[in-house]
């Protein structure tokens, strides 16, 4: 017997979920170091405009499509054409992978808490990775999302998010009163924040914003549409977004302002992703007063910006196997989490003693750029031809300004079928060729 697809338990249910989905480790490990490095305070403003014309559009897009089929991505773009479908189950294998190695980063971040609390020999990065601790690290996560997603949209990942939410923000507001209160802070918030307004000018940075806010946003994964598959009422999507874009950015923002506070205040060199978090942060804890306190906070922190991520993100392949090969919950569960911790293995053993690398670039790294960057934008550029060149323009209308006071028109959308693939599209030449 089949259960009734599940729906959200309420609307703010909805809402606290997507942007769990958006907070993510990728605000505090990669948007502050972005920010610094491509012109300061200049950088929000491409930042700002790309988010509101084409992150803006395209989360109200995925939205609207899984909010009109209510089922999978594979079966929401089958009905659409029915050849889509292979590009359904393409984004639902690119969402997969990127999960698989999220989890170990996961595992990484729960290891040093572990470490920072327990067992100080293995802090340095080189040794944690030869320890046991990334592999029980990396087990436990799997453990917790498989905890929260047995338990369904409801009662599981709704949950989840809404006290995440609340441990997130008790996390976050502390933590980044104390970085500004140390001294030396402000040339941290200087570097962070200065503009430098002749940058605008250079088209790296565009191309920057242009990533960083479609990964900050979960753009392109499925996610969106999966949430907005279970979405019942007639909310206005426009309103919603917006919600999820503002808060997304201004947990970015300040936890740019409690990482260059820290980083600064402790005569550190800013860096970028694993080296920031597991190395600047680690010395910048092990130096100041109530370090150990401060340090479990900070990676609590992450721990649970990730977890909420991290769930989105298994709801992709979960849905697939519920909605096009009817499954039950618990049996689609079962074998996404058997397969998907197995893919995760490799990028597991790239950081360990065994140093599974390719053309000398460890597994999990490969796997980023491949997977996360490239494959991730090819499938955001099919998303988007598919639902604006093939897709009903009035069903699609019709969902997407259903009690909206903004309504997006025709013409908007004739514009956003050519510029939106382009866009994605000079976006992974430009990287491909010119970074
Ligand atoms: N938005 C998340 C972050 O900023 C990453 C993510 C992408 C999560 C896609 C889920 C789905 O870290």
């Amino acid at each position: 017997m089949l259960d009734e697809r599940e729906h959200w338990g309420s609307y703010a249910g909805f809402i606290f979920a997507s942007i769990g989905s958006a907070v993510g480790i990728g605000n505090i490990w990669r948007f502050p170091y972005i920010v610094g490095t491509n012109g300061g305070g200049a950088f929000l403003i491409p930042y700002a405009i790309i988010m509101i014309v084409f992150g803006l559009s395209f989360m109200i897009l995925e939205f609207a499509v899984g909010r009109y089929y209510q089922t999978s991505i594979i079966e929401c773009l089958g009905k659409i054409k029915h050849q889509f479908k292979w590009v359904g189950l393409f984004t639902v294998i690119i969402s997969s992978v990127v999960l698989s190695y999220y989890l170990v980063i996961l595992g990484w971040i729960l290891g040093y808490l572990l470490v920072l609390n327990f067992d100080h020999e293995y802090l340095d990065f080189d040794r944690f990775n030869e320890s046991v601790y990334p592999i029980i690290s990396f087990i436990a996560i799997v453990i917790i999302n498989f905890l929260v997603l047995r338990k369904g949209i409801k009662n599981g990942i709704e949950k989840l998010a809404k006290w995440g939410m609340i441990v997130f923000l008790a996390l976050l507001i502390p933590l980044t009163i104390n970085g500004i209160l140390l001294p030396n802070a402000e040339e941290g918030i200087e570097f962070y924040l200065t503009p430098n307004v002749d940058k605008l000018l250079d088209s790296t940075i565009w191309a920057n914003a242009f990533g960083q806010a479609f990964f900050s946003l979960s753009i392109g994964f499925g996610t969106l549409l999966v949430y907005g598959s279970y979405l019942k009422g007639k909310h206005s999507l426009f309103k919603s977004s917006s919600i999820i874009i503002i808060f997304d950015t201004a947990i970015a923002i300040i936890a740019g302002l409690m990482i260059f506070s820290f980083v600064f205040a402790y005569n550190m060199e800013p860096d970028v992703g694993v080296s920031l978090i597991f190395k600047v942060m680690v010395s910048v804890f092990l130096e100041m007063e109530f370090g150990i306190l401060l340090g479990t906070m900070f990676f609590s922190l992450l721990l649970v910006a990730g977890l909420t991520s991290s769930i989105s993100l298994f709801q992709v392949p979960i849905s697939a196997l519920e909605d096009s090969l009817k499954y039950s919950r618990n049996k689609s569960v079962f074998i996404v989490f058997i397969i998907i911790p197995l893919v995760g293995v490799p990028s597991l053993l790239s950081y360990s003693i065994y140093d599974l690398s390719l053309f000398e670039i460890p597994i999990l790294d490969l796997m980023d750029e491949i997977f996360g960057t490239y494959g991730l934008s090819i499938s955001a550029i099919l998303f988007s031809i598919i639902v604006l060149w093939f897709m009903d323009k009035k069903k699609l209308l019709t969902s997407v300004n259903m009690n909206s006071s903004l309504k997006i028109s025709h013409s908007y959308l004739k514009v956003m079928k050519f510029s939106l693939p382009s866009v994605i599209a000079i976006t992974i030449i430009y990287r491909l060729f010119f970074s």
